[in-house]
């Protein structure tokens, strides 16, 4: 996690290189700092907090040179202190990442005499940068040993006294670096330049690079200069912009009828990208979080209609478990960000397991992306805001695709025109569930309990998985989700007089095991909540509160039935006065294990 900028140039406004950290406040928010060139000096403020209480305390000033930092705290606890940058004698840096042998690395470093102020590896890496600087003389070698001897992950921006360039240093952790009209950027990811310039390079692990106010030089590990490719992000800036929506959450929400519509579109157009999975004898889901929820819908959609197993594991579990991914094994690897490293290391794992790895990624060129044997994007645009919602559900729609392709290749596509029909129309029907005033109601009616159920049969309970997701990591009210047919196995002596329990019934195949599960909720006491279809409905008490979605066809219809728990925990959570598009302690780039 963490997000980093730096920057090089003619001259920048402290306030305007902050601003693009700000666009990277979805990697981590406990605390910024940033450390500038000024008279020769390089000055450092550090602060616990939101990057705007960085520029709270921080002079109006100008800087050639600079590096900034936002936190989201793994070594010490979020501090003043143990913010970035830290400065070791002529050394100054900021690191996303995680230094494994920092504590080893430390020891070492003490006996040289070096005393440490915080608890972080950053320091320590700081110290051993300084430390072989002192030593070789010469930046360059100093970076090639710190790469030899520093285990882990980092993306590094390094400032050195007296030498006014800014470094730049990359394993495991994303690090690109922006042309500028008049100088350079390095960042974490590219929503932090997209106001300054489209155009980029994205550094190779073991890469490093020297950039001085008008030059740019990246290095490989035996000093060679790269010739690197500047690409040119598509996306435009509005992007990141709220724009008139009170948050990014909303915003994003209200992007999912295009989202659903580009990624259908492009895939009915580029069927041939698409692989046949009906050639594997078994598929693995490895995600982790709301990419793990959708990856269990992908898995009842590809048994159901193609016959194949699916195992649908957590990706920080899947290297401790015994796995029987072999060469005949499609891995499908699910990830917004690309970055996860916990799906990324299992992606690892399948890949030399001789499994063919099958990525649904969101971020181009991330490491997932890369590391995987193929790569199908997801057309959501960037996401902001921390909580997964059109993002979800453009990885829902290629899993859709997948089976749809199979389906196709097996000539068992029966309703063919009408699916297609009915995938066209879904943006509009999509539209109106979003613009809809009934979740509000229904907010009001939970918001002030402290606990609260998602219950489902079958899919239905995947979809449960996700509602509850959403609704505990931005409202934070205690959720579960169960499978409705558990809850009477332990959990109902939870519930008690006005507990809410939301039930989920798209199918009527599964309406009156369910109903009867919800009912005896309701005899407790349970404060119900049924969102379910068209079609369902007919068959419901008339007291229930309800929401009710469109019926489209059964490979469809998930789409349809997560919007509404998705603005349910919005209005409840904004209801509760969260900080929605930033939960606490959340960070949306997942990129520590
Ligand atoms: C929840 C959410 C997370 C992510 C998870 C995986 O709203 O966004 O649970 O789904 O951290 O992240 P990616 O998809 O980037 O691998």
């Amino acid at each position: 996690m963490c997000g980093i900028v730096g920057y090089i140039g003619k001259k920048e406004k402290l306030t305007k290189i902050l601003s693009c950290l700000e666009n990277l406040e979805y990697r981590g928010y406990d605390s910024s700092g940033i450390a500038y060139l000024k008279d020769n000096q390089i000055n450092i403020v550090k602060k616990k907090g939101r990057i705007s209480n960085l520029k709270d305390n921080l002079e109006e000033s100008e800087t050639t040179l600079a590096i900034t930092h936002t936190r989201w705290a793994t070594h010490g606890e979020p501090s003043d202190n143990n913010a970035h940058p830290h400065k070791i004698d002529k050394v100054t840096i900021v690191h996303n990442g995680i230094i494994e042998n920092y504590l080893e690395l430390k020891d070492k470093l003490q006996e040289l005499g070096i005393k440490f102020k915080t608890e972080t590896d950053t320091e320590v890496a700081a110290a051993l940068l300084n430390k072989l600087y002192n030593d070789k003389k010469d930046v360059f070698e100093a970076i090639l040993a710190f790469q030899k001897i520093a285990r882990g992950s980092y993306a590094i921006g390094m400032l050195i006294e007296g030498d006014n360039n800014l470094y730049a240093i990359k394993k495991d952790s994303p690090l690109i670096i922006a042309l500028a009209k008049d100088g350079y950027f390095i960042a974490s990811d590219v929503p932090a330049i997209l106001k300054e310039t489209n155009r980029y390079i994205t550094l190779e692990d073991l890469e490093f690079a020297k950039i001085t106010e008008n030059s740019l030089t990246v290095y490989n590990q035996n000093l060679e200069t790269i010739n690197y490719e500047v690409k040119v992000f598509e996306s435009g800036v509005e992007q990141i912009d709220k724009g008139d929506f009170e948050h990014f959450m909303l915003k994003e929400i209200h992007e999912e009828d295009t989202v659903v519509k580009n990624t259908f579109n492009y895939y009915l157009e580029h069927l041939d990208e698409i692989p046949d999975i009906t050639s594997y004898k078994k598929v693995e889901i490895i995600s982790c979080g709301s990419a793990y929820n959708v990856g269990l819908l992908g898995k009842n959609l590809i048994e159901k209609y193609l016959d194949i197993p699916v195992n649908v594991q957590l990706a920080s579990e899947y290297r401790y478990q015994k796995q029987f991914t072999n060469k005949d094994t499609l891995v499908i690897a699910i990830s917004q960000s690309g970055e996860t490293a916990d799906t990324l290391a299992a992606v690892k794992l399948a890949n030399k397991k001789g499994a063919k790895t099958l990525g649904i990624v969101n971020v181009k060129e991330s490491s997932i992306a890369r590391e995987t044997s193929q790569v199908l994007y997801t057309k959501a645009g960037i996401e902001v805001a921390v909580a997964t919602t059109k993002a979800y559900l453009s990885q829902l729609v290629v899993l859709i695709m997948l089976v749809y392709k199979s389906k196709k290749i097996r000539k068992e596509l029966a309703e063919e025109e009408q699916l297609l029909n009915e995938i066209k129309e879904l943006p509009k029907m999509i539209k109106e569930l979003i613009e809809r005033k009934d979740y509000y109601k229904i907010a009001e009616s939970i918001y002030k309990n402290d606990d609260m159920y998602f219950i489902g049969r079958g899919i239905d309970y995947y979809i449960a998985l996700e509602a509850s997701l959403k609704m505990k990591e931005i409202s934070y009210i205690h959720s579960e989700s169960y499978a409705a047919g558990e809850l009477k196995h332990g959990t109902i002596s939870l519930i008690e007089e006005n507990t809410p329990v939301i039930g989920v019934i798209s199918n009527e195949d599964i309406l009156e095991k369910t109903m009867s599960n919800i009912k005896e909720t309701k005899s407790r006491g349970a404060n119900i909540t049924i969102i379910t279809t068209e079609e369902i409905t007919k068959s419901l008490d008339s007291d229930t509160n309800l929401i009710v979605v469109p019926k489209v066809n059964d490979l469809i219809e998930p789409i349809l039935m997560i919007i509404p728990f998705q603005l349910l925990a919005y209005e409840t959570a904004k209801l509760r006065g969260c900080d929605i598009d930033k939960p606490r302690n959340l960070a949306k780039s997942v990129t520590v294990e």
